[in-house]
C-alpha cells in the first residue's frame, strides 16, 4: 500500500427507529456520503458505519402503542431506514442496529473499565412518576403550565411560549402525557458518571483542533459553567440494556448509543478477515475517526464520548464535525405546512441526485443552518446540472456518433486547457477535504461554464455544415467531452448515479481521482443517453402536496384570547385573497361518520365511511394520531362535498373533512351545531 494511503473511519449519527427518515437527516447523511466517497477516489482507506438508535422510551412506548414488540419496531424501521439511504446513494460499508451483541458486549465493556477507574458513583435522586402507568417520566412526557408566564399545556423541561427553562416538578397542574395521571415523586439510586474528574483533559483535548471553532465556544461556556456529572441510568420499564448486577436498571440510550459506532465496526470487521478492531480503535491507533453530526447533539459528542473513550483506554475521535440544520422555505420544517418531508415522499416524486447536488452547493465548514428553497432548488439543479454540465456532453456528443462513430480524435486541441483543467482539481480536492462542499461546487461550475463559452466560440454546429472543416469538428468535440470527463470526475462524489453513467457514455472505466490526468484519446464513446432529467417544479409540488396529507385542510390554529397572553405561537400565513365565487363554488356538507377503519400502510390516515344525507362516501383523513373509530363513530362533522376525487395508493377520496390545529395529536375536526343533518348545506 502506498505511503499516503490514510485508514479512516467515519460515522454520521444514529438516527433514532422510532421514525422516518427525512430530509433534515439528509443533510448530514448525505454531506458524510459525498465526503467518505471523495475519499475513497483518492485512493484512501475509507470505512463508512452507522446503525439504527434502537434504545429508549420513545421507542419503548411507540412498540407498545403498535401493540408489537420493540424488537419488532427496531427491525421494521430498520429496514426501512436502510431501504431510504440505499435509495439515495448512501453508501454505508456496514450498517447495524444498537440493539446487538456487539453493542452489548462494548457497552458493558465500557462501564466495567469506567467502574475500575472510579469513574461511576451512586445517588439516590427524585424523579416524577407515574403512578397509572408504573414509570418513571422523562421531561417531554410530563405537561402543564409554565412556571413563569402560565402558558398551558408546556413540557416539563421548557416553555415554548417563554423560553424559561425548569425541573418538571415546578410544572402547575402537570399530569403525565401518558396516562394523564398527576405525577408523583420517587426516589430511585441512579449511577453518575464523573464526567468533571476528566474537565482538565478535556479541555486539553478540545484545544488541539477536534473541533470547529463555533464548537469550542461552546465548549468554553460549558467548561466555565462547570461540568456536570452524567445520570446514565434508567429504571424499568425500559427498552435498552440491563446494567450487569443490578436488576431493573438500564443504561440510558445515550450511553450506548455512542458505543454504537464502535460495535458497527466490529461487526463489519467479524465479516471482513483482514480488517482489525484494535487497529482502528486501539489507543495507539494510526488510522483517523471522524464523527459527522448534527449541532444539537455536540454535547454528547464533544465532551461524554471523548471523556469515556479516553477513560476507558480506547482512542479518541480525530474530529468531530458539525452541521447545522435544515430550514424549508425559510422555516423550521413544519408538518402543517406540508415541509416536514419524509425521504421516501421525496424519492417517490424527485431523484436523489437533485438533493445532493443541491445540499452540496450549500454546505460549508461551518455550523449554519442550510435552507432548501424549493423554487431555487428547481432553478439551481436545472441551471448548474443541466445548463452547465449535461449540456456540454450533449452537445458534443452527437458529432462525435454521427461523423466519427464515436471515435475520439488522438490530440487534444487546447492541451493547456485541459492542463488547467486537472490542476482545478487541487484545490477542490481541498474544498472537499475541509467540506466546504459549496466552495467546490462552485468551481466546478466555473470549468463548466469555461467549457461551454469554449465550444461557443467554437460553434461545432456551424463546423459540421463547412465542408474540409471534419478534423477540426472532431477536435473541438474530443476537447468538449474530455472536459466533462474532468468535470464530471469532481463531480462524482457528489452524482454518483449520474457518474456511473457518464462512465458508461464514456467507456471509461471507474473514474478515479487521478485518471483524469490522461485524457481519453482514439477511443470509442457509447452512443449518448441523457444523463440527468430536468427538475419539473410539477412534480415538486406534488411532492409537497403529498405530504399535506390528503382529506383534511388545515386552516390557521386560532391564537388564544386569554388575558394574560403568551407570545402567539407562529400562526400561518393567511393564503391570498379569493374572489366570493371561488368560495360559493366550495360545496359544504354537513356528513354523519358512520365508520372508521385503519389504512395500516398510511401514517397518518384513517379511512371515513360518510353519509352525506342518502349518500355515502369514502374520505380519507389525516387524523390519526387524534383520533380513533370510538371518537368518531357516530359524529357529525363538515365536508367539501364537491372536490374532485383523488387517487391514492390505499385507494380513492371522495371529498375532504375540514379540521383545524397545527396537526398531529392536536387536530380538531370541525362539527356542525347540534340541529343539523347529514347532507345539509353549509352557508
Ligand atoms: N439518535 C441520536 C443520535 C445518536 S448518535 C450516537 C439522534 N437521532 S436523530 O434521528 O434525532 O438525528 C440523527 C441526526 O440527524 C443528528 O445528527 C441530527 O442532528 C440530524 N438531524 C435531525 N434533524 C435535522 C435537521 N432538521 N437538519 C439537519 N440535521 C438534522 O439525534
Ligand atoms: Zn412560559
Amino acid at each position: 500500500m502506498s505511503p499516503f494511503t490514510r485508514n479512516l473511519l467515519v460515522t454520521s449519527a444514529l438516527p433514532y427507529a422510532n421514525g422516518p427518515i427525512h430530509l433534515g437527516h439528509l443533510v448530514e447523511y448525505i454531506q458524510t456520503d459525498i465526503w467518505v466517497r471523495f475519499q475513497k477516489m483518492r485512493g484512501h482507506r475509507c470505512f463508512y458505519v452507522c446503525a439504527d438508535d434502537a434504545h429508549g422510551t420513545p421507542i419503548m412506548l411507540r412498540a407498545q402503542h403498535e401493540g408489537i414488540t420493540p424488537e419488532q419496531l427496531v427491525e421494521r424501521i430498520g429496514k426501512e431506514h436502510q431501504a431510504d439511504f440505499a435509495d439515495f446513494n448512501v453508501a454505508f460499508d456496514n450498517y447495524h442496529s444498537t440493539h446487538s451483541t456487539e453493542n452489548r458486549y462494548y457497552a458493558q465493556l465500557i462501564y466495567g473499565r469506567l467502574m475500575d477507574a472510579g469513574l461511576i458513583t451512586t445517588r439516590t435522586i427524585r424523579q416524577a412518576y407515574d403512578p397509572v402507568k408504573e414509570m418513571f417520566l422523562p421531561d417531554r412526557f410530563i405537561k402543564g403550565g409554565c412556571p413563569r408566564c402560565g402558558a398551558l399545556d408546556q413540557y416539563g423541561d421548557a416553555c415554548e411560549a417563554c423560553g424559561a427553562t425548569y425541573a418538571p416538578t415546578e410544572l402547575k397542574n402537570a399530569i403525565s402525557t401518558l396516562s394523564g395521571a398527576v405525577p408523583i415523586e420517587k426516589e430511585s439510586e441512579h449511577y453518575f458518571f464523573r464526567l468533571p474528574a476528566l474537565a482538565g483533559w478535556l479541555r486539553a483535548w478540545a484545544g488541539c483542533d477536534h473541533i470547529q471553532p463555533e464548537i469550542l465556544n461552546k465548549l468554553n461556556e460549558w467548561f466555565v459553567a462547570g461540568l456536570q456529572e452524567w445520570d446514565i441510568t434508567r429504571d424499568e420499564p425500559y427498552f435498552g440494556f440491563e446494567i450487569p448486577g443490578s436488576p431493573g436498571k438500564y443504561f440510558y440510550v445515550w450511553l450506548d448509543a455512542p458505543i454504537g459506532y464502535m460495535a458497527s465496526f466490529q461487526n463489519l470487521c467479524n465479516r471482513t478477515p483482514e480488517l482489525s478492531f484494535e487497529e482502528f480503535w486501539g489507543t495507539g491507533s494510526s488510522a483517523e475517526l471522524y464523527h459527522f453530526i448534527g449541532k444539537d447533539i455536540a454535547y454528547f459528542h464533544t465532551l461524554f464520548w471523548p471523556a469515556i473513550l479516553h477513560a476507558a483506554g480506547f482512542r479518541t475521535p480525530s474530529a468531530v464535525y458539525c452541521h447545522g440544520f435544515l430550514t424549508v422555505n425559510g422555516q423550521k420544517m413544519s408538518k402543517s405546512r406540508g415541509t416536514f418531508i419524509k425521504a421516501r415522499t421525496y424519492l417517490e416524486h424527485l431523484d436523489p441526485e437533485y438533493l445532493r447536488y443541491y445540499f452540496a452547493a450549500k454546505l460549508g465548514p461551518g455550523i449554519d443552518d442550510i435552507d432548501l428553497n424549493l423554487d431555487d432548488f428547481t432553478n439551481r439543479v436545472n441551471a448548474d446540472l443541466i445548463g452547465k454540465v449535461v449540456n456540454i456532453a450533449s452537445r458534443c456528443a452527437g458529432f462525435i456518433i454521427k461523423y466519427y462513430e464515436g471515435r475520439l480524435a488522438s490530440t487534444l486541441p487546447e492541451p493547456e486547457f485541459y492542463v488547467e483543467a486537472v490542476a482545478a482539481g487541487k484545490s477542490i480536492a481541498a474544498h472537499y477535504e475541509n467540506r466546504a462542499l459549496g466552495a467546490a461546487m462552485r468551481e466546478v461550475m466555473a470549468l463548466a461554464d469555461r467549457t461551454n463559452q469554449y465550444i461557443d466560440t467554437k460553434k461545432p454546429w456551424v463546423l459540421a455544415k463547412e465542408a474540409g472543416r471534419e478534423a477540426e469538428l472532431q477536435a473541438v468535440c474530443t476537447q468538449g467531452i474530455n472536459l466533462f470527463r474532468v468535470i464530471m470526475t469532481y463531480l462524482k462524489p457528489v452524482l454518483p448515479r449520474t457518474a456511473t453513467r457518464a462512465e458508461a457514455f464514456l467507456r471509461d472505466q471507474p473514474l478515479r481521482w487521478e485518471s483524469r490526468e490522461s485524457p481519453l484519446l482514439d477511443h470509442c464513446v457509447a452512443p449518448f443517453e441523457p444523463l440527468l432529467t430536468r427538475v419539473d417544479p410539477k412534480r415538486v409540488q406534488a411532492m409537497l402536496d403529498a405530504e399535506q396529507g390528503p382529506g383534511v385542510a388545515v386552516p390557521p390554529p386560532k391564537v388564544p384570547g386569554k388575558a394574560v397572553t403568551p407570545p402567539a405561537p407562529s400562526r400561518e400565513p393567511i393564503a391570498p385573497t379569493i374572489a366570493y365565487e371561488s368560495f360559493a363554488a366550495i360545496d359544504l356538507r354537513v356528513a354523519r361518520i358512520v365508520a372508521v377503519d385503519d389504512v395500516p400502510e398510511a401514517d397518518k390516515l384513517l379511512r371515513l365511511t360518510l353519509d352525506l344525507g342518502g349518500e355515502t362516501r369514502t374520505v380519507f383523513a389525516g387524523i390519526k394520531a387524534a383520533y380513533t373509530a370510538p371518537d368518531l363513530v357516530g359524529r357529525l362533522t363538515v365536508v367539501v362535498a364537491n372536490l374532485a376525487p383523488r387517487t391514492f395508493r390505499y385507494g380513492v377520496s371522495e371529498g375532504m373533512v375540514l379540521a383545524a390545529g397545527p396537526g398531529g395529536k392536536e387536530i380538531f375536526l370541525l362539527s356542525p351545531d347540534q340541529g343539523s343533518k347529514p347532507g345539509m348545506r353549509i352557508k
